[in-house]
């Protein structure tokens, strides 16, 4: 059973996978990431005066158990729920640093992050534009919950921030901007 409820967002979003009906994910199957760029790990792909702009690749499968590929329904049938949170499209943002997620329950949580150190590469920056950047897609890190067995039916709020970079994630006007919160609930 899969219950949830998302507040939030500015910079980070999330997109709440729990089946694949909705195939939020679709784009990023490694049949069509195939035809992607592979490009510097850790460098901006700045391409301001090329006319045709390159997408970096992000295939599906790099989020492993909570890819969807071998397990529809995210990890939830088992009490393993994958979250999965991506940054919005900001055109021409260049996070500084290295920028990666790091998630807090409101009770300790074990996670397991995919990618397993939670970075959002620099590669997917900047972004743009719908026109001129046509099949980009957002790096993606998905956070999987290791909910114990005490852990089931009790809700769950995880906080998940972007860190490692200059962009704001303590900004108490916009409490949202660069975190996200949800709600989380695996019942038996
Ligand atoms: C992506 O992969 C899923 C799972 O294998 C499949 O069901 C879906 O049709 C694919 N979508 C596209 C657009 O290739
Ligand atoms: C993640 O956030 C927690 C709580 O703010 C902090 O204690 C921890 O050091 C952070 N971990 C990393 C890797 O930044």
């Amino acid at each position: 059973v899969c219950e949830g409820s998302v507040s939030a967002l500015c910079v980070c979003s999330v997109l709440w996978v729990c089946n694949e009906s909705l195939c939020v994910l679709c784009s990023y199957n490694d049949s069509i990431q195939e035809r992607n760029d592979l490009c510097m790990v850790g460098e901006y792909t700045e391409q301001d005066n090329e006319p045709i702009k390159k997408v970096c690749q992000f295939k599906r499968s790099m989020l492993r158990q909570c890819s969807g590929l071998r397990d529809s329904s995210f990890g939830f049938a088992e009490g393993k729920p994958c979250i999965i949170i991506k940054m919005n499209r900001v055109i021409g943002l260049k996070p500084q640093g290295d920028p990666y997620i790091n998630c807090t329950g409101d009770s300790p949580l074990r996670m397991q992050y995919y990618p397993s150190e939670a970075r959002l590469d620099k590669m997917f920056f900047p972004y743009y534009g719908n026109k001129a950047h046509a099949d980009y897609v957002q790096p993606l890190v998905a956070v999987q919950l290791l909910l114990s067995r005490e852990d089931l039916n009790v809700e769950q709020t995880v906080e998940c921030k972007l860190e490692g970079t200059n962009l704001r994630n303590d900004d108490d006007r916009d409490k949202f901007m660069g975190r996200v919160v949800f709600r989380v609930k695996v019942s038996e």
